[in-house]
């Protein structure tokens, strides 16, 4: 039988989605069970902190975090962090949505009431209109203070325990990380360092381009201790080649050694690459093989589609002088490059052009991977610049 008559596309260039075959992320993945298990069983483990640009899988290993959560009972919903988010809404959502799951589950033992007292005088703290509607009474004194820090810290500590007295833990899942401005982040790293001395079941997972507010005095050191950061990339070239070979090899459908080889080299082991190009190498494919010709005619049409819906939807919105100023740091070349270059060939003076290199970070089109450097949060983007612009 002709097995494309009963064969799907395995492939995902989807934001998110589970890749068919998760390879190259084993540590990052064991750390992440790891939290449970030790947590679970009253051990401690640090929070884990995962940075990389865009397409590099971030999402998919939160999203794997949680369904581990899943499994071990443990309520943990992701968050996505806006860029006008406030770290006290974020946290008070994720707790009271994990006490309401407890709710359910256990009968509601004295932690689950306090904990859900002392999330209802937290809400005075909140912005008008944002409440939990646990249908307790506040308890007054906790959680109320207007210390940020404090309160967070308060409604940690209380969820933890009312998870530690069902059995579980609590996690706290953010995504898009960068968007939290620096005081909540700070916040949120001193409340997470006072809870982590109850040694209470309570796990902090996030993600984010990497350009996470940098913290300064006590936070700084305890966010260094705290956390474990994990910095995704492009796929080491086996780990790349898998990821294409192994999901048509679950179909019966076989890579040819050349044609992997082309299509590794295109997408440089970029994870959302390497899925749109084995979707158009599939389309193409001959029979049961994926020929070198095959990927000869996917990489265009891969690079099309990734031209519309991986790069413009990112940089079709900006003004005229973010698109100039793109445009002379792509002409520089593909990694990191000077600020003072892009403004030289501007022809502009470095201070002339502060405001619209602060603005291209504020939309995390770019990042400082260094003092004086800038580089795309999306990887090939110079290349992208320079062919379509
Ligand atoms: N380890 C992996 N191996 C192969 N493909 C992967 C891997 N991780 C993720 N992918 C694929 O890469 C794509 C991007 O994944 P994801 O959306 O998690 O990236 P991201 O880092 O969150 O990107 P963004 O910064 O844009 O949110 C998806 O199509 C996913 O299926
Ligand atoms: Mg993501």
């Amino acid at each position: 039988m002709d097995p494309r008559s009963r064969s799907f596309n395995p492939y995902t260039p989807d934001a998110g989605v589970r890749p068919p075959a998760l390879v190259g992320r084993d540590r990052e993945l064991e750390h992440l069970q790891s939290i449970i298990t030790q947590l679970q069983a009253g051990g401690t483990e640090r929070h884990l902190l995962i940075t990389g640009l865009r397409g590099v899988g971030k999402t998919v290993m939160l999203n794997e975090f949680e369904n581990a959560c899943a499994e071990a009972g443990w309520p943990a919903e992701s968050k996505e962090v806006a860029r006008e988010s406030a770290v006290a809404v974020l946290i008070g959502r994720s707790a009271s949505r994990a006490l309401r799951q407890l709710s359910v589950r256990a009968k509601v033992g004295d932690r689950l009431r306090r904990a859900m007292q002392i999330l209802t005088s937290f809400e005075v703290t909140l912005p008008g209109g944002i409440g939990f509607k646990l249908g307790v009474d506040a308890l007054p004194g906790h959680a109320d203070s207007g210390d940020l820090a404090d309160d967070l810290r308060d409604v940690l500590i209380s969820v933890g325990e009312a998870a530690a007295e069902a059995g579980v833990g609590f996690a706290i899942v953010l995504d898009e990380m960068h968007n939290l401005g620096a005081a909540d982040y700070e916040a949120l790293i001193m409340a997470l360092h006072r809870a982590k001395q109850k040694a209470l079941p309570v796990a902090f997972v996030a993600a984010g381009l990497p350009l996470i507010p940098a913290l300064t005095g006590e936070a700084k050191t305890y966010a260094e201790r705290m956390f474990l950061r994990a910095r995704l990339g492009a796929l080491p070239v086996e780990a790349a080649r898998s990821a294409l070979a192994d999901p048509a090899r679950g179909q019966g459908v076989i890579w040819n050694e050349d044609a992997l080889e082309i299509a590794v080299a295109y997408t440089e082991g970029y994870p959302y690459f390497l899925q749109e190009v084995g979707r158009w190498a599939w389309r193409e494919r001959d029979g049961i093989h994926i020929t070198r010709a095959a990927v000869d005619s996917a990489i265009p049409l891969a690079e099309a589609e990734l031209d519309e819906s991986f790069f413009e939807v990112r940089l079709g919105r900006l003004n005229q002088s973010e698109r100039a100023y793109v445009h002379a740091m792509a002409a520089l070349g593909d990694g990191p490059v000077s600020t003072a270059e892009i403004a030289r060939s501007l022809g502009r003076k470095p201070e002339a052009v502060t405001k619209v290199r602060e603005s291209l970070i504020q939309e995390a089109i770019v990042f400082a991977p260094g003092r004086g450097e800038l580089e795309f949060t999306v990887p090939h983007c110079a290349r992208f610049v320079r062919r379509r612009y």
